[in-house]
C-alpha cells in the first residue's frame, strides 16, 4: 500500500471529524502567530527599554506579554483537546470496525489468524495509528505554520541573515528522511514480534493446565524469553536511532547559531543592525528550529503509524468469505427437508476433505454421523450453518439454497452443541440466554431443567447469577456440557447439530447429558456426531463417513447385518 493510499484512507476515517480538525488548525495558526509575536517583542525589549530606556514601553511590555501568553494558552488548550478528542474517536471507530469485521469472517480466517495477532491489531496497532493521527499528522501542520510565521518574522527583520536558514533547513532535512525510512521498517518488525508475544501469552495462559501437566513452565518461559528478547533487540535498535537524532539535530542547529552570531555580530558592530534586531532574530530562529527538530520525532511516530495502518487495513481488506447475497431472502421456517447435494469441500486448496456427499434429511429425523476421526464429520456439519463456504455442490433447506438466504435467518434456525464447550465469563443465566438480555427467568429455568442442569445450578453459590469463569472454568466438564445444551434448548431452533456433545464424560454425567440430549432432540431435526452407542442407537438413521465420503447408510441393525465398516467400528469402540 503506498503512502498516498494510506493517507487517503485515513482521511476518509477522519472525515466525520473535519470540522473539529479545522477549528484545531485555526487555533494552531493562532498559537504560531503568538509565538512569532513573542519573538518580535524581544526587539522592543532590547532597543526601546534597554537601549533607549523608554519608560512607556517599560509599562506596556509586561502587560502585552501577559495578554499574549494568556491568549496563547487558551488557543493551545482548544487545539490540543480537540486533537485528543479526534484521535480517541478514531481509535474507537477503528476498534469497533475491526471487531465487527473479524466477526464476519468464516472459520477459515480464524484458522489462519492467531488470536494474539488479532488482539494486537485491535489494541496496539490501533494505538500507534492514533498517535500518528492526533500527535503527528497534525503536529506537522502546526509546526509548518510555526516555521512559516517565524521565518516570516526573521525575513522581515533581516533578510540577509535569514538566508542562513536556507542553508540549514536542507541539511536538517537529510537525517529526517533517512531516519524515517529506518523507523518504518523497524516498526513493522516490532509490531510483528509484539503479535508473537501476545500469541504466546494467549496460548500459554489459556493452556496453563497442559503447561503444568507436562511440566513445561521452564520450556514456555524460555520460549517467551526468546520472543521478548527478539522484541527487546528491535526496540533497542529503534531507540538507538531515536536517541541519536536529537543530538544530531541540535548540533546542526548549533552550527546555524554560530553562523548567525558571526554574521549578525559583524552587522551589529558595524552598525547595520541594532542589538534588538539581532536578539529578536536569534530568538525567532531558535523558535523556528524547535519544530524542525521536532519533525524527526514526529516523523518516527508517523512512520510507525503508517506501518500500523497498513496492517490494520490489511485486516479490514480481507473480504468476508461468507456474505449475504444482494437479493438474499429470509429463510422460511424449516418445514420439510434438508438436502446435501453433490457436495465437495476442501480447505484453502488443500486435499479434498469431503467428496461427493449426497444426503437428504427429512424434518424430525435424528441422523447419526459416525466414522474415524479426521474423516470430515465436523467439516460436514460446519457447512450447514455456513461457517464455511460451499464452492462445489449445494445445501438446500426446503429446496432453497442456503447461499440465497441471509446468514442470520439461516443460523437462527440452527442450534449447536460443539465438542469443545464454549462458554463465556458471565453468569449462568446469561450463558443460557446468550445475548438475550431481557429473557424471563422462567424460560431459562425451563431450559436448565430440560438440560438436567437445574440441580447443579441451584447448588452454585449464587445460583443462576453465579459467574462461571473463563470458558466455564469453575464448572466440571459434564456441567459445562449440560450448560451448553441448556443454551441450545433455550434457543429453541428446529435444526440441531451435536458434534460429539457427550465425548469425554464419565458414565454418571453421561447419563444426565444423554437425558438432556434426548429432551433436546425431541421434535427437532438432528445431526448428531457421536461416539456413544446410546446416542447412535436412538438415531433414526446412521451414515458412516470415512475419508470424506459416505460409505454406508442405514439403521443400526441394517448396518450390523452388512458386516462392513460400521460393524468394524462398532466392534472396536463399543464391545
Ligand atoms: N480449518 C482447517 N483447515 C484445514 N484443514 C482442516 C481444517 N479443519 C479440519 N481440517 C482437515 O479436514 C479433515 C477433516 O476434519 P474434521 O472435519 O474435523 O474431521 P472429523 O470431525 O471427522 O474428525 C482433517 O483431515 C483435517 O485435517
Ligand atoms: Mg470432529
Amino acid at each position: 500500500m503506498s503512502n498516498k493510499e494510506i493517507l487517503l484512507r485515513l482521511y476518509e476515517v477522519m472525515r466525520p471529524y473535519r470540522l473539529k480538525l479545522f477549528i484545531a488548525m485555526i487555533s494552531m495558526i493562532c498559537v504560531a502567530g503568538f509565538t512569532g509575536t513573542q519573538a518580535y517583542l524581544v526587539k522592543d525589549l532590547l532597543d526601546k527599554i534597554f537601549m533607549e530606556k523608554d519608560t512607556f514601553y517599560l509599562k506596556l511590555l509586561p502587560i502585552v506579554v501577559i495578554v499574549i501568553f494568556f491568549l496563547k494558552g487558551i488557543v493551545y488548550y482548544i487545539y490540543t483537546i480537540l486533537l485528543e478528542q479526534v484521535g480517541q474517536s478514531v481509535i474507537k471507530d477503528f476498534r469497533v470496525n475491526i471487531f465487527n469485521h473479524i466477526h464476519k469472517q468464516s472459520l477459515t480466517f480464524f484458522g489462519s489468524m492467531p488470536t494474539g495477532t488479532l488482539m494486537s491489531r485491535i489494541i496496539s496497532d490501533v494505538a500507534l495509528l492514533q498517535q500518528a493521527v492526533s500527535n503527528a499528522l497534525v503536529g506537522v501542520i502546526r509546526d509548518f505554520f510555526q516555521v512559516v510565521i517565524l521565518l516570516g518574522v526573521v525575513f522581515y527583520m533581516n533578510w540577509r541573515l535569514a538566508m542562513i536558514s536556507f542553508v540549514v533547513l536542507p541539511v536538517a532535512a537529510f537525517p529526517i528522511i533517512k531516519f524515517g525510512r529506518l523507523f518504518r521498517k523497524l516498526s513493522t518488525s516490532t509490531q510483528e514480534e509484539t503479535a508473537h508475544v501476545s500469541n504466546i501469552l494467549h496460548e500459554t495462559i489459556t493452556g496453563n493446565r497442559i503447561v503444568k501437566a507436562f511440566c513445561k513452565e521452564e520450556y514456555e518461559g524460555n520460549r517467551f524469553l526468546e520472543q521478548v528478547r527478539r522484541l527487546f533487540t528491535l526496540t533497542m535498535k529503534d531507540a538507538k536511532y531515536r536517541c541519536m537524532q536529537h543530538p544530531l539535530m541540535e548540533f546542526i542547529g548549533g552550527i546555524a547559531i554560530a553562523a548567525i552570531i558571526w554574521f549578525g555580530g559583524l552587522q551589529v558592530i558595524d552598525g547595520t543592525a541594532t542589538p534588538g534586531t539581532f536578539f529578536a532574530f536569534l530568538t525567532a530562529l531558535i523558535a523556528a528550529y524547535e519544530p524542525v527538530k521536532g519533525v524527526t520525532r514526529i516523523n518516527s511516530t508517523i512512520q510507525q503509524g503508517l506501518a500500523a495502518a497498513t496492517r490494520v487495513f490489511s485486516i479490514l481488506d480481507v473480504e468476508p468469505e461468507i456474505q449475504d447475497k444482494k437479493n438474499a431472502t429470509q429463510l422460511a421456517p424449516f418445514a420439510s427437508e434438508i438436502e446435501l447435494k453433490d457436495l465437495n469441500f476442501q480447505y484453502n486448496h488443500e486435499a479434498p476433505v469431503l467428496k461427493n456427499i449426497n444426503l437428504t434429511v427429512p424434518i424430525g429425523e435424528a441422523l447419526a454421523i459416525v466414522g474415524p476421526s479426521g474423516g470430515g464429520k465436523t467439516t460436514l456439519t460446519n457447512l450447514i450453518p455456513r461457517f464455511l463456504e460451499i464452492k462445489d455442490g449445494a445445501i438446500l433447506i426446503d429446496g432453497t439454497d442456503i447461499r440465497d438466504v441471509t446468514v442470520t435467518s439461516l443460523r437462527n434456525q440452527i442450534s449447536m452443541v460443539t465438542q469443545q464447550t464454549i462458554l463465556f465469563n458471565d453468569t449462568v443465566r446469561n450463558n443460557i440466554a446468550y445475548g438475550e438480555e431481557n429473557s424471563s427467568l422462567d424460560r431459562i429455568i425451563e431450559a436448565a431443567k430440560a438440560a438436567h442442569a437445574f440441580d447443579f445450578i441451584e447448588a452454585l453459590p449464587q445460583g443462576f447469577d453465579t459467574i462461571i469463569g473463563e470458558s466455564g472454568a469453575r464448572l466440571s466438564g459434564g456441567q459445562r456440557q449440560r450448560l451448553s445444551i441448556a443454551r441450545a434448548i433455550f434457543k429453541n431452533a428446529p435444526i440441531l447439530i451435536l458434534d460429539e456433545a457427550t465425548s469425554a464424560l464419565d458414565t454418571e454425567s453421561e447419563r444426565e447429558v444423554q437425558k438432556a440430549l434426548e429432551n433436546l432432540m425431541k421434535d427437532r431435526t438432528t445431526f448428531v456426531i457421536a461416539h456413544r452407542l446410546s446416542t447412535i442407537k436412538n438415531a433414526d438413521r446412521i451414515v458412516v463417513v470415512k475419508d470424506g465420503e459416505i460409505i454406508e447408510e442405514g439403521t443400526h441393525d441394517n448396518l450390523i447385518a452388512r458386516r462392513g465398516e460400521y460393524e468394524l467400528l462398532y466392534n472396536m469402540q463399543y464391545k
